[in-house]
């Protein structure tokens, strides 16, 4: 790695225009903290979240005209906006709470698995992974976890990698299209592609997408996809989506049967018990709201954020990779930086770690353990500026005493 970090602090200013400082001010995140996590929550902006109160206090003005006669209503209409975001017909597009009740939805729709596999790689999710595991072992299947090698050569990397999991015996494939721990985004419509081909059919768990990449659900034809609009759209908590294609409709149903349980997908997800539907109501406030900014430039601020982050990180921790993670393809808004050797090498040590960090540096960002390996995942959104990574970079090193 050439330069210095006064070389860095250079770039930052070529970065950082003028207009993203009013930008930050739209969300209500603590200013004294750097917060550099946005992908494990994300984070509303204000307009957003007043729009959400509006709703909670229209419902509150009137529970029954709102719960039982207006609802179905909004909701088709917040469903169809949602749905059009996500290049999917409206038919096949239902609001659900999380990605976790999406892959649970889909993992509880397969029939029996005796003598089957279900695949999924070492950078699944770990709750996506669990969930696996309860079907599998409920069903009589086998789950095959392939690893992803870190760092990775590229996309042909990880499509053979992937592909190379299934056999005869693979009824589903469960792959990430920006994977958790990593932030690494996989070449999810060749993948698609070539796994159909082999002849499992294909969940995506997209949790990290919307907002985050383009997307076109229809013409990327897995079989399954769920994702959330709580992280990378900055909807309210509770907003994500569930899209099946047409032949699978008839077998998907919620996980919770109420009134319209029986009918078909997706008219029986409409009314899952009495709930606050306000994060799905909510969800096209939040996009209107990014569209304003303009998704291209945030997707082009948050890009060069997060590499310029990454390498400042890297640079003070003397840790950057050998291998040229900056490929085009391979990140977004979210990196990841590998930890000097023997730091947070467990999740025990990577929790203590970030509590470290939030309690010394006012610092908030993602230590995992990887493999017996400390890394630190960072996010770049909107809201951030490279004074966030430059705390980080001048704190960190000090922090582990290697500074
Ligand atoms: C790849 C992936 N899948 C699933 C999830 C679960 O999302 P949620 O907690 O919104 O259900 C996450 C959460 O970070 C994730 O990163």
């Amino acid at each position: 790695m050439k330069g210095t970090l006064e070389d860095k602090t250079i770039q930052k200013n070529e970065l950082w225009g003028t207009d993203w400082s009013q930008v930050r001010a739209l969300w209500s995140l603590d200013s004294s903290v750097a917060h550099v996590n946005h992908g494990s929550f994300g984070a509303v902006p204000i307009p957003v979240q007043a729009e959400q109160e509006r709703l909670r206090r229209e419902i509150e003005t009137n529970p029954m005209k709102s719960l039982s006669r207006t609802l179905a209503r909004e909701l088709d209409e917040a469903r169809g906006v949602a749905a059009s975001f996500l290049g999917a017909e409206v038919q096949g597009f239902a609001f659900i709470p999380n990605a976790t009740t999406g892959v649970n939805t889909i993992l509880a729709s397969l029939p029996d698995l005796r003598g089957g596999e279900v695949l999924l790689t070492d950078q699944t999710y770990g709750a996506v992974k669990l969930a696996a595991e309860r079907i599998c072992a409920a069903r009589g299947g086998r789950l095959i976890v392939v690893p992803v090698p870190l760092p990775t050569s590229g996309p042909r990397e990880l499509l053979e990698v992937v592909t190379s999991g299934v056999t005869e015996r693979t009824r589903l494939a469960i792959v990430d299209h920006i994977a958790s721990p990593t932030g690494l985004i996989f070449p999810i419509s060749d993948l698609v592609t070539q796994l159909h081909e082999l002849g499992p059919m294909v969940l995506v768990d997209g949790a990290h997408a919307p907002g985050m990449v383009d997307l076109h659900l229809d013409r990327l034809n897995a079989d399954f996809w769920t994702g959330n609009f709580h992280k990378w759209c900055c909807a309210p908590r509770g907003s994500a989506g569930l899209w099946v294609r047409e032949d699978h409709r008839k077998n998907i149903s919620p996980l919770v049967a109420s009134w319209y349980v029986n009918e078909q997908y997706p008219s029986s997800f409409r009314w899952l018990g009495t709930n606050d539907y306000t994060p799905f109501l909510a969800t096209p406030a939040a996009l209107k709201f990014m569209e304003a900014l303009g998704w291209d430039r945030i997707r082009a601020h948050n890009r060069s954020l997060a590499r310029l982050g990454r390498e400042m990180v890297g640079f003070a921790l003397g840790t950057l990779p050998t291998t040229d993670w900056t490929q085009d393809s391979l990140f977004e808004a979210m990196t990841l930086v590998r930890l000097p050797n023997g730091v947070a090498t467990t999740d025990d040590e990577a929790r203590s770690l970030q509590a470290m960090m939030a309690k010394e540096l006012s610092v908030e960002a993602l230590p995992l353990a990887w493999n017996g390996h400390g890394y630190l995942r960072l996010s770049a959104q909107v809201y951030n500026s490279p004074a966030d990574f430059e705390r980080l970079s001048r704190g960190l090193p000090r922090l582990l005493g290697k500074g």
